[in-house]
């Protein structure tokens, strides 16, 4: 009753900030997102044979934080096998935790991964997506790997559909993150998509314009269309930090450097360089780059004032059991 499973962050694409049901953790608008390879959380879970309270560690370390949440989506295994005895879980990032560099994503991904192993549960990965849905919103997406699409599915026996829309090896895109700060952020991302939900005047047309926005980034993801996924892109990012701005307090994720980073990759391109930027609800710039154009962008983005170092990473694979 023992597994280990290992699963990457991803970075959405089209950005997924708000939820129509808090409780249930629902998100308000679908989205899609690339997983990375560079970037990888390892996590074992082992079931005891008594009931009692679960046991978690994060880098060798109670993380009291983390465990209701943790407790809450084995749970979910748990109960499709009908059993309730406790789970001791060791997770490992080999990157800066919760520093907008999505942990929860890889985290929750490889906990239902290995928790279904552990327990031979065989939950569908469809399934296992929606499960890791309920603990972060944007876990489902890295239970696949490549390009991937999370859907609202109201009406479906599960709420949420996540599924790949196309292999790493079809575009191999590559991306460099450029770290401006290692600490933990300010306001999580349930607390701030709640706030932006009650006061950004702006949400309901982040909402409403969030389906158009995903046709487009399908439609360039078949077409392989650089230029038109750099857009959309570009464009979903900067909606989603301006409904965090309107909030009231608003929310500002970003610092100097982050600006600088921007800045540097829209010169890049201008310059015709095949490179394109993300931020997600932190500081850290993700810039999403042809596999020709990385080694410039990469020493670009070092260069700028504030940069404290650069992460490499290609497109990887979903989660998956490496042991048990
Ligand atoms: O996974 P959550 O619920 O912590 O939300 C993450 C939201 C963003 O990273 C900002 C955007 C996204 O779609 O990943």
């Amino acid at each position: 009753m023992k597994a280990t499973a290992v699963a990457h962050p991803n970075i959405a694409l089209i950005k997924y900030w708000g939820k129509s049901d808090v409780e249930q953790n629902i998100p308000a608008v679908g989205s899609l997102s690339i997983t990375l390879d560079g970037l990888t959380t390892t996590t074992s879970v082992i079931f005891d044979s008594e009931p009692g309270e679960d046991e978690f560690l994060l880098g060798g370390r109670k993380a009291p934080g983390m465990a209701g949440r943790v407790t809450r989506c084995i749970d979910l295994v748990r109960d499709r096998v009908g059993v309730r005895i406790r789970a001791k879980v060791e997770s490992d990032n080999d990157f800066p935790t919760a520093a907008g560099l999505a942990s929860s994503a890889s985290g929750f991904a490889a906990l239902v991964t290995a928790a279904d192993a552990a327990l031979g549960a065989g939950i569908s990965r469809v399934e296992l997506a929606d499960m890791a849905r309920r603990a972060s919103g944007s876990a489902a997406r890295s239970i696949f790997g490549g390009f991937v699409e999370l859907s609202l599915t109201p009406n479906g026996p599960l709420q949420t559909e996540t599924r790949q829309i196309l292999e790493s090896s079809d575009w191999p895109l590559r991306v460099a993150v450029a770290v401006t700060d290692i600490g933990p952020k300010e306001i999580g991302s349930t607390e701030g998509m709640v706030r932006t939900e009650r006061t950004s005047p702006f949400y309901a047309s982040w909402v409403n314009s969030s389906e158009k926005d995903l046709a487009e980034a399908r439609g360039a993801i078949a077409r392989h269309d650089f230029e038109a996924l750099a857009d959309v892109s570009e464009s979903s990012c900067l909606k989603m930090h301006s409904v965090m701005l309107s909030a009231r307090p608003g929310l500002v994720y970003w610092n100097g450097a982050t600006v600088g980073c921007i800045r540097r990759v829209r010169q890049l391109r201008a310059d015709g360089v095949p490179v394109f930027f993300t931020v997600d609800a932190g500081p850290q710039v993700k810039a999403v780059c042809a596999p020709e154009a990385f080694d410039r962008v990469a020493a670009e983005l070092a260069e700028v004032d504030g940069v404290k170092q650069v992460l490499t990473s290609g497109l990887g694979e979903g989660a998956r059991v490496v042991s048990g």
